[in-house]
């Protein structure tokens, strides 16, 4: 069995698109993925109840086809998806990378981290268009990382456990939408923006340190000043600055929202696992479906 990574940005996305880095932890969930022989290509999901070949005009079905390349082996790849679809997760770069370790592993092909995740870049560009490759990166080599876009994945030593909230908004984002909204407001205001931009990637410098020290109440404060300036790209929704609120009235040192936004998820961080469990409470009595967040360790670059 193969896997890809889901994960969590703990602060820098969007700006990550412009050339900033983005500081991003892997989750033990993802995509479990597997493959057998078969007649003809086939990639069925589960539990999406999803079975689909190459030749289809849907969206997986072209995605499927972008990783098979030419000369399409016949295999049949099953996936198992532990990740909700469309909530800043990561789910379809996780998806992506373990189907094409699935196909490489068939192939007898061997790959590394670096390589698995630029080849299935070809996947995650019928979802999004102009991803900067964060969630690919962080699906192949776990961990947690600072990502710039042309740059070699950095290693974050983690000088303490990261106790993560993550919380549902109930409401789907689409990555696509929000990352085209950015755009719109760069192009009205580009020197507003990239002033944004650039103070996001401050918070990511002083969050990568905070996190290497372990100092939980620093990493929560520049959680709390990204989701702001999310606010302020207008990228958040009333449910996420809610759900936020919700959280750090619990105690969470920091919360923001997380990925795409519009939608989809926040993610909340607490001293330590106790305070963890009553913050995921409070967003449960809120309705939010949330869960404590279990960072996957990666390889040592
Ligand atoms: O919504 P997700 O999990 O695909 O995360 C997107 C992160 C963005 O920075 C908003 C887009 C990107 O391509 O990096």
């Amino acid at each position: 069995m193969v896997k890809g990574f889901g994960k969590v940005i703990l602060l820098g996305e969007h700006a990550v698109v412009y050339g900033r880095p983005a500081l991003a932890a892997a989750l033990a969930r993802g995509v479990d993925a597997r493959w057998s022989s078969s007649a003809s290509p086939r990639l069925r999901i589960a539990p999406w109840r999803v079975d689909v070949g190459p030749g289809g005009s849907t969206e997986l079905a072209r995605a499927f086809r972008a990783l098979l390349g030419g000369d399409a082996p016949a295999v049949t790849v099953d996936a198992t998806v532990e990740l909700p679809a469309g909530a800043g997760l990561g789910c379809s770069a996780a998806l992506g990378v373990a189907v094409l370790r699935a196909l490489d592993e068939a192939a007898g092909r061997e790959a590394d981290d670096e390589d698995v995740a630029e080849r299935s870049l070809a996947w995650e560009r019928v979802f999004h268009g102009n991803p900067s490759g964060v969630d690919s990166a962080l699906a192949a080599a776990g961990g947690v990382r600072v990502f710039r876009r042309g740059e070699r994945l950095a290693t974050v030593s983690v000088g303490a456990r990261l106790p993560l909230v993550i919380g549902h908004s109930g409401e789907p984002g689409s990555t696509k939408a929000t990352v085209a909204e950015v755009a719109r407001r760069h192009a009205a205001d580009r020197e507003g923006t990239e002033r944004t931009f650039d103070a996001i990637a401050a918070l990511v410098e002083s969050g990568r340190r905070a996190v290497g020290d372990g100092a939980l109440p620093a990493l929560g404060r520049a959680m709390n000043e990204n989701h702001a300036h999310l606010r302020a790209l207008g990228v958040s929704t009333d449910r996420l600055d809610a759900l936020t609120d919700v959280a750090r009235q619990a105690g969470a040192l920091g919360a923001k929202l997380t990925g795409g936004g519009g939608g989809g998820c926040m993610v909340a961080l607490a001293a330590g696992r106790d305070r963890a469990e009553s913050i995921r409470r409070a967003l449960a009595a809120e309705g939010s479906d949330a869960f404590l967040a279990e960072v996957a360790a990666g390889r040592v670059a």
